[in-house]
């Protein structure tokens, strides 16, 4: 294709341009959601509803899933699910193999299932370092392979939306060589994808959310400090160093991933969407804050 078939393949004539709600609907789109029982993924699992996607809420949790897929239909969101261990990959063929089936294709995989916890480097136990990698990086390639073949096999292009973290640029604390480091390997899996996936049509593209107070979060600082580190502390400093001077919800990690997943991102693929209220943007030394105006 020439260059000037390249340029004039999208129209900037405003009547022929796609209406912001049609850029926005997911109707008749397939969507999985991994660790949709609770946190993040409900979420995003929502809002994609909302946005009109057939979602399927996968999980290892089954009882979560089922619940949370209850409450999306008490408001008229279509929600099936499916217990599954993203690290099992038998599991995971089975059920894409499935989904597929059932909605002719799936469009969308949001990879958000994943696990975190606090530990000194030099006191890890390597299962602790296995079994994060395991669940956060093999199970995000377990389910993207088995869903790309599907998205291949269909030929309409798809997207995949990686949560990673802002752990994916540098640790947010200590205690998480092993988060920082699966996080820092879905930010190559990201942009790796993005390269080998493109002519596909299959943009792939990461959150990357700041701290979020979900169930798993809570978890975590409510156990205290089982391994020398005082995890509340350490939350208890993250709103007053973020920008936008709160934590993040889940609910604007859902609003990315719905950017993601749309047709409004049509032309992103091998980006990293920022949801961290500006907790990233450090100041310099010696810069002085804004007096609010005084
Ligand atoms: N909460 C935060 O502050 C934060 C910040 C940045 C990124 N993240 C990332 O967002 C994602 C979701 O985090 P969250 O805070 O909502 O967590 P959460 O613990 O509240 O929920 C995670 C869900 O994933 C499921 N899950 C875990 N392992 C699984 C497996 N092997 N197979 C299937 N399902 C599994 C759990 O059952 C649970 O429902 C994670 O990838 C996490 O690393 C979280």
């Amino acid at each position: 294709m020439s260059t000037t078939e390249h340029t004039h393949s999208s129209t900037s004539d405003p009547s022929q341009l796609l209406a912001v709600a049609d850029l926005m609907s997911l109707k008749g789109r397939c969507a999985i959601v991994t660790g949709a029982a609770q946190g993040f993924g409900a979420a995003i699992a929502l809002r994609l509803a909302e946005a009109g996607a057939d979602v399927v809420l996968a999980d290892r949790n089954e009882d979560g899933v089922k619940k949370k897929a209850e409450e999306m239909a008490n408001i008229g969101y279509s929600a099936t699910t499916q217990t599954v261990d993203i690290f099992n990959s038998k599991q995971v063929s089975a059920m894409v193999n499935e989904v597929a089936r059932e909605h002719q294709g799936i469009d969308i995989l949001v990879n958000n299932a994943g696990i975190f916890s606090n530990h000194y480097f030099e006191k890890m136990p390597v299962e602790e370092f296995q079994k994060t990698l395991n669940v956060n990086v093999v199970g995000t390639f377990n389910c993207t392979q088995a869903v790309v073949q599907e998205m291949k096999a269909v030929g309409k292009g798809g997207s995949i939306i990686n949560i990673a973290s802002v752990d994916a640029f540098k640790p947010s604390a200590e205690g998480l060589a092993h988060y920082t480091t699966t996080k820092h390997a879905i930010a190559g899996l990201t942009r790796s994808l993005a390269m080998e996936l493109g002519g596909d049509n299959i943009r792939v593209n990461a959150v990357c959310p700041g701290a979020a107070m979900t169930e798993g979060a809570i978890s975590l600082v409510m156990a205290g400090a089982p391994a020398g580190i005082d995890v509340e502390a350490q939350w208890n400093g993250i709103v007053e160093k973020t920008p936008l001077r709160r934590l993040c919800h889940p609910d604007d990690v859902a609003k990315a991933a719905l950017f993601l997943g749309s047709e409004m991102s049509s032309f992103i693929t091998g980006a990293f969407l920022v949801v961290d209220g500006g907790i990233l943007v450090q100041p310099s030394e010696g810069y002085v804050p804004p007096s609010g105006g005084e």
